[in-house]
């Protein structure tokens, strides 16, 4: 048996196959377009495995995906592939549309044709694990609870509302075709491999740097932090436990705002490499506020703990310390992604700020 993992190069995508492998999990097809987002050199450990077998393509390009499922006649298909990053969707929500929108129609259609045609048996142990995002649900008053898989989807970002589009379209091939889905909505996700656009890589690499911390408005936004190996761990066990169909809501029980993840990173950094110049926190700076930014995002991740038995395995402080260390450990793989493209992409996002 084989299962198909689409964006399998980028951050959470390269720790779900590396993840899988590790419990012994099938051979995988990695369908991965390797935007600026995805990187081999990720899965450098698997080179000569023949367990996995990489395609460059489109999610969207269905002559391809067919021939994958008829080709590789897969059990699973996994779709991580989307575009997700918040401020590139607000300068350019094109590729969010195009990617998280209709690539996930055209696999969920490729899907469709390909179950139908399958034994009965097959049928049946077939699924489509779609990822998404907490960010669908919108936006937190201070101390209202925490989202839970029947809040209602207020999305307020082109890429929440590219998400939220793909998750409808998720649930409708699932109500009219009867295509066995599973629906997953995370939070915030840190670890290794993530590329630093977002903000704790970004943190870390500018600290190490002694660049600037930008910090969006006043600092005060709340994310819920997963530790990636987590996440997934919950999307192997929704994907073999989950019930055709259904959301299970992924979070880490981490609230915390912005201005203390910094902090916590800035003092990690202090304790692991000490900086001559004095400590990180100096490198802190308030910039322009990201429009339309989500106030506070929290996960009630109780749904996958009763039905499933999933919980998080690291706290925050554990998490955080591994993942500091794995960037400092790995200065190679952060000055390779730091590119021209990088390079543009910090100077288009900060430069205005
Ligand atoms: P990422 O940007 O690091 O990786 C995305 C990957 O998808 C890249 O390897 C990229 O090359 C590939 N890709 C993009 N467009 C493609 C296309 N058209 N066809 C094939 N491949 C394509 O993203 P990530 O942070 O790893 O997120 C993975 C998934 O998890 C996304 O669907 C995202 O919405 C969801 N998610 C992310 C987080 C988070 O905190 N990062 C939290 C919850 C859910
Ligand atoms: O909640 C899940 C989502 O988490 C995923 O669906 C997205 O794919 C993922 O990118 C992430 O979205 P966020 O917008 O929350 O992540 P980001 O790392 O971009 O920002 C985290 C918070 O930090 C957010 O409130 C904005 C703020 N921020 C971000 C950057 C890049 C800053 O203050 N400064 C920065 O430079």
């Amino acid at each position: 048996m084989t299962i198909l993992v689409t964006g399998g190069a980028g951050f959470i995508g390269s720790n779900f196959v590396l993840d899988w492998f590790e419990h012994a999990g099938e051979p995988v097809v990695n369908l991965d377009a390797l935007t600026y987002a995805g990187n081999l050199r990720n899965l450098a450990s698997l080179a000569g495995d023949a367990r996995h077998v990489f395609v460059r393509g489109d999610i969207g390009d269905r002559p391809l995906v067919d021939r994958l499922l008829a080709e590789h006649r897969p059990r699973a298909i996994v779709n991580f592939a989307a575009e997700s990053h918040v401020d590139r969707s607000i300068l350019g929500p094109a590729a969010f549309i195009k990617t998280n929108v209709e690539g996930t129609f055209t696999l969920l259609e490729a899907a469709r044709v390909f179950v139908q045609a399958l034994e009965l048996a097959e049928r049946e142990r077939f699924r489509f694990l779609h990822v998404s995002t907490d960010e669908v649900y919108g936006s937190l008053a201070p101390g209202a609870p925490a989202f839970t898989e029947a809040h209602p989807f207020e999305p307020n970002s082109p890429y929440s509302a590219s998400k939220a589009a793909s998750d409808h379209l998720v649930r409708a091939w699932h109500h009219t075709y009867g295509l066995p889905v599973l629906t997953t909505n995370c939070s915030n996700n840190y670890g290794p491999y993530h590329f630093p656009e977002k903000l704790i890589p970004l943190v870390i690499v500018n600290a190490l740097a002694g660049k600037p911390l930008p910090v969006y408005g006043d600092g005060l936004q709340v994310r819920d932090w997963l530790y990636v190996r987590d996440h997934c761990s919950a999307i192997r066990t929704v994907l073999a436990k989950g019930r055709p169909g259904e959301t299970y809501n992924v979070g880490g029980w981490n609230e915390k705002p912005n201005i203390e993840i910094v902090k916590t990173v800035c003092a990690l950094l202090d304790e692991m490499r000490p900086d001559p110049a004095g400590a990180r926190s100096r490198l802190i700076t308030h910039v322009k506020d990201r429009p339309g930014h989500d106030r506070r995002y929290a996960i009630d991740a109780r749904k996958i703990e009763r039905e499933l038995g999933w919980r998080p395995a690291e706290t925050f402080e554990t998490g955080i310390r591994k993942t500091v260390r794995w960037y400092l450990d790995h200065a190679d793989w952060v000055h390779e992604v730091q590119s021209g493209a990088y390079r543009d992409w910090v100077a288009a996002n900060y430069v205005a700020r």
